[in-house]
């Protein structure tokens, strides 16, 4: 197993990429919490996928853009497991709207959770692996819209773009601590972010055929990059941004 004795936060992990990472964490012997928001069972399916995979998890509510509640989010991690070694920012919400008429509030929201959250985060954990010494590991889970326009989408287009260069400069500044700071930037992934496309076949055809291998991804496949970086063979890595998009950025013309 490639997480043993490591103890993990993974938020937004109710669904999509976020559970998949979860339960594949839990799978390689990491304990596990979970952040998400919403009514308290919202994060059931993912504790009841890693108990019958043997794993250890607690289910934790935390809004990622306030910072007490973040506090308390790795507070009770580390109360109830000990420690933190791996903290996955992979909350993520997107709205789209014209640029033209998009609503400032939409806006806002997007900035906070996508932008803000993960800076916190990073900031608590990072503060944490620090005084425990033996560094860590933070993983942003961005997107190919880090790098590729997608008019309808631009707020969050900007805080992936964002995202981008918060891993880059906080990899340089943590990195005498041994904490290592990466991105996964996935394209198309089949997770409810996506339904609207998913539930329309000519939306889903268009996107389709901007993908070289011609298919959505699946939560799994980004974890298993996930479980990698977060991995001992992962050490040596750090200020990168991994693409999981099925070559989307490349037919795209991307850098
Ligand atoms: C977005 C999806 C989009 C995909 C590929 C993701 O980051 O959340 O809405 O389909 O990128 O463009």
């Amino acid at each position: 197993m490639k997480l043993s004795n490591k103890v993990a936060i993974v938020t937004g992990a109710a669904t999509g990429i976020g559970q998949a990472i979860a339960v594949a964490f839990a799978r390689e012997g990491a304990a596990v919490a979970i952040d998400y928001v919403g009514k308290p069972g919202t994060a059931d399916q993912t504790l009841e996928k890693i108990k019958n995979a043997g794993g250890r998890a607690i289910a934790l509510t935390a809004d990622i853009s306030n910072p007490q509640q973040v506090g308390a989010l790795i507070d009770q991690t580390v109360g109830r497991f000990g420690r933190l070694d791996i903290f996955v920012n992979n909350a993520g919400i997107e709205f789209k709207h014209p640029f033209l008429e998009f609503p400032i509030d939409q806006f806002q929201k997007i900035v906070m959770v996508n932008l803000q959250g993960p800076f916190l985060c990073a900031q608590a954990a990072a503060r944490r692996m620090v005084q425990q010494g033996g560094g860590g590991r933070i993983i942003n889970i961005s997107s190919v819209h880090e790098d590729l326009p997608m008019p309808t989408n631009a707020p969050y287009c900007a805080t992936k773009g964002a995202l981008r260069m918060l891993t880059r400069t906080i990899a340089v500044e943590l990195a005498p601590h041994k904490i290592t700071v990466n991105n996964i930037g996935p394209g198309a992934i089949f997770t409810p972010i996506d339904a609207d496309v998913e539930a329309n076949p000519q939306m889903e055809a268009a996107l389709m055929a901007e993908i070289p291998l011609g298919r959505w991804g699946k939560p799994e496949e980004v974890a298993g990059l996930a479980v990698f970086l977060a991995s001992d063979d992962a050490a040596y890595i750090t200020g990168a941004t991994y693409f999981i998009d099925g070559g989307m950025l490349r037919q795209a013309g991307g850098l």
